[in-house]
C-alpha cells in the first residue's frame, strides 16, 4: 500500500529511535535527511519501500545503522565503514583534538581501523607526516580508500603491523591510539549491536583489558622523540590501571582529558 513519508516515520517510531529512522529512510531513498523534513507528503516508489523494509528489519535484528548505510561521520568527515572496521565513536574525536593541539610534524596512529583518527589529523594538519598501522589487512584497505576519498592525493603510510613490529628505527613526535580495551569476559555484556556485529579484534583487550596498553607502553618509548607524547583513549574504569602500567614504564602524565559526559577518556603521557 502506498504511504507518504510522514506515515512511514510515524509507524516506525514505536520500534526504532527517531535518528535511526531518518538515517535509514534517507538512505533507502538515496536522499539527504533534509528531504524527509521538506517533503513529508512524498510517496516512496516500490523499490524505495523495499529498501526501507530491508534496512528496517536489519536494524530491528540489532545491526548498527552505520553498517547498513556503510558510513559514519567523525570529526565532520564521512568515513566508509564495514564489518571489519570499528564504527568510529564521538568520544574518540577527543584524541584528534589532543593531537591537533600539539601540531606534531609526524604522527603514528596505532590500530587505525577506518583511518578516522589519522585522516582527520591529516585533513586539518596537511604538513604532518603520518604512519597508520593495523594488524588487519581488510581494515587497512578500508582506511586507505577513506584516505583517497577524503584527502585526494595523500602521503599517509598505511602499514600492516602487530603494534610496533614493522617500524624498526622510526621515531615520532606523537603516538596516538584508540586500542582494544574491553575485558574479554565483558564482551558478552555489551549491547547486541556491538557484540554481534563489531569486530572482536577491535574490542578485545584481553583478560584485564590492558593487553594493548602493555604492548604500546612497554615498547613505545623507543619510537618516541625525546619531547614526544603518547595519547591514548581509555575506558574510564581502567584509568588507574593504565596509569600504573605507564608509571611502571617510567612515563609521566601530562593530562587526563574528559569526554562530553565528563568521564576520563584520554591520557597524555611523556
Ligand atoms: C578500538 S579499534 C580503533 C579503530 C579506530 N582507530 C577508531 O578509533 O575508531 C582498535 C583497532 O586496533 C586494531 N588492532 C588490534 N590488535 C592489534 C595489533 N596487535 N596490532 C595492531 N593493530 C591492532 C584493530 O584491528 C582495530 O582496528
Amino acid at each position: 500500500m502506498k504511504k507518504p513519508l510522514i506515515q512511514i516515520i510515524r509507524e516506525a517510531k514505536g520500534e526504532l529511535p527517531q535518528a535511526d529512522i531518518y538515517l535509514l529512510l534517507a538512505y533507502a531513498l538515496g536522499r539527504r535527511k533534509e528531504f524527509l523534513l521538506t517533503y513529508p507528503q512524498y510517496f516512496p516508489t516500490r523499490a524505495e519501500l523495499e529498501k526501507w523494509e530491508e534496512y528496517r528489519k536489519r536494524r530491528l535484528k540489532g545491526e548498527p545503522v552505520s553498517y547498513i548505510t556503510g558510513e559514519k561521520e567523525f570529526y565532520s568527515l564521512v568515513f566508509r565503514v564495514n564489518r571489519s572496521t570499528l564504527i568510529p565513536r564521538p568520544e574518540s574525536e577527543l584524541l584528534v583534538d589532543e593531537v591537533l593541539l600539539r601540531r606534531p610534524s609526524n604522527l603514528l596512529d596505532i590500530g587505525t581501523g577506518s583511518g578516522n583518527i589519522a585522516i582527520s589529523v591529516k585533513y586539518h594538519l596537511p604538513e604532518c607526516r603520518i604512519v597508520a598501522l593495523d594488524n588487519s589487512e581488510k581494515v587497512l584497505l578500508t582506511a586507505s580508500q577513506n584516505a583517497c576519498r577524503l584527502l585526494g592525493r595523500h602521503d599517509i603510510k598505511f602499514i600492516k603491523s602487530d603494534y610496533f613490529s614493522e617500524l624498526r628505527g622510526k621515531k615520532f613526535n606523537v603516538i596516538v591510539s584508540n586500542p582494544p580495551y574491553i575485558k574479554s569476559g565483558s564482551i558478552w555484556d555489551l549491547a547486541v549491536e556491538i557484540r554481534l556485529f563489531e569486530p572482536g579484534m577491535a574490542l578485545d583487550g584481553g583478560q584485564d583489558g590492558l593487553n594493548a596498553y602493555r604492548s604500546i607502553l612497554n615498547e613505545g618509548r623507543k619510537f618516541l622523540e625525546p619531547e614526544g607524547r603518547i595519547i591514548l583513549e581509555i575506558d574510564p574504569e581502567l584509568l588507574n590501571h593504565v596509569l600504573d602500567t605507564a608509571c611502571n614504564n617510567r612515563y609521566r602524565v601530562e593530562k587526563i582529558a574528559k569526554d562530553l559526559r565528563g568521564d576520563d577518556r584520554v591520557v597524555v603521557l611523556y
